[in-house]
């Protein structure tokens, strides 16, 4: 594998499991230096001795998202650490399974402290840093449901689109001082965040509608993150890649040829 990451110091919240582990193994495969934050610090132990024992640099802390001090320590330590940090990917989050009449107050309050406070406590936390610097480049990781609207979910969606327009608005404040920012729109993933729709058979038909046929994997989306973590995305900001089999690429692909109307 290419070292396009040697020198890098990147930030992934949401490391221990799911995509955010897959981040932090493809980054470090690419030579990055790793500060690993999660709220389940045993498997965040765990990946992080595994990443060690192969030759990164890393270090991993507990970071709830949606705690400023939680944020203030690990960059605290990270900056002692490493001197800087030039990535950033605001990759944790967490679903929240109500529709707009029986989502509760409390999972639409913890939804935005985690997907939402989280990436604003993110890019408050890193970006001055990077802007000292004079380069960065910060990754949120949002969803096609951002996007695309659902009967489930409403407090994740919120957060998913709000998401999009953080990064956006970021993108034209930092881009002056050589900070990039970008999203990616992850369709489904195969992480323990669908545990629970898989075992209720509920991915049977966005799956059918997937023109790919299949769930994406973990490393799928690492390999995007990578992408827009190094130089080979200089001239990207403010984008927002789509990463889903194609899943949300055709609402309307069942429509006739209108000559056949
Ligand atoms: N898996 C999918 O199908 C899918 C689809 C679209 C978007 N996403 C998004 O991708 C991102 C990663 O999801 P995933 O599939 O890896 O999920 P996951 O549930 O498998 O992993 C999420 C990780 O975030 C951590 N986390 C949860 N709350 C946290 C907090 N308050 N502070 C710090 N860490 C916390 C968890 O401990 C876990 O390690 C999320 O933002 C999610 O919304 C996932």
């Amino acid at each position: 594998m290419t070292k396009r990451l040697e020198g890098a110091v990147v930030l992934i919240t949401g490391a221990a499991l799911g995509q955010g582990n897959a981040h932090a193994r493809r980054m470090a495969a690419e030579g990055a230096h790793l500060v690993l934050g999660d709220i389940r610090v045993d498997d965040l132990e765990t990946l992080a001795s595994e990443l060690r024992s192969d030759g990164t640099r890393v270090l991993a802390g507990r970071l709830d998202v949606a705690d400023p001090d939680d944020w203030s320590s690990l960059v605290q330590d990270a900056t002692a650490e490493f001197g800087t940090i030039t990535g950033l990917v605001n990759n944790a989050g967490i679903m929240s399974r109500g529709s707009v009449l029986d989502e509760t107050l409390e999972d639409w309050m913890r939804t935005l402290a985690v997907n939402q406070t989280g990436v604003f406590l993110g890019l408050q936390s890193v970006a001055p840093i990077m802007q000292k610097a004079g380069r960065g480049s910060i990754v949120n990781v949002a969803s096609t449901l951002g996007r695309y609207a659902s009967t489930v979910g409403f407090a994740y969606q919120a957060t998913k689109g709000a998401m999009l327009m953080m990064s956006k608005s970021a993108a034209l404040s930092l881009g002056p001082s050589g900070v990039r920012v970008n999203t990616i729109l992850p369709g489904l993933v195969d992480t323990p965040f669908l545990a629970d729709s898989k075992e209720r058979g509920a991915l049977a038909d966005p799956v059918s509608r997937t023109p790919l046929g299949r769930i994406g994997k973990a490393e799928e989306l690492a390999s995007v993150a990578a992408f827009l973590i190094s130089d080979d995305a200089a001239y990207m900001s403010g984008a927002e890649l789509v990463v889903d089999g194609g899943m949300t690429s055709g609402s309307l692909q069942s429509l006739k040829p209108l000559k056949e109307i």
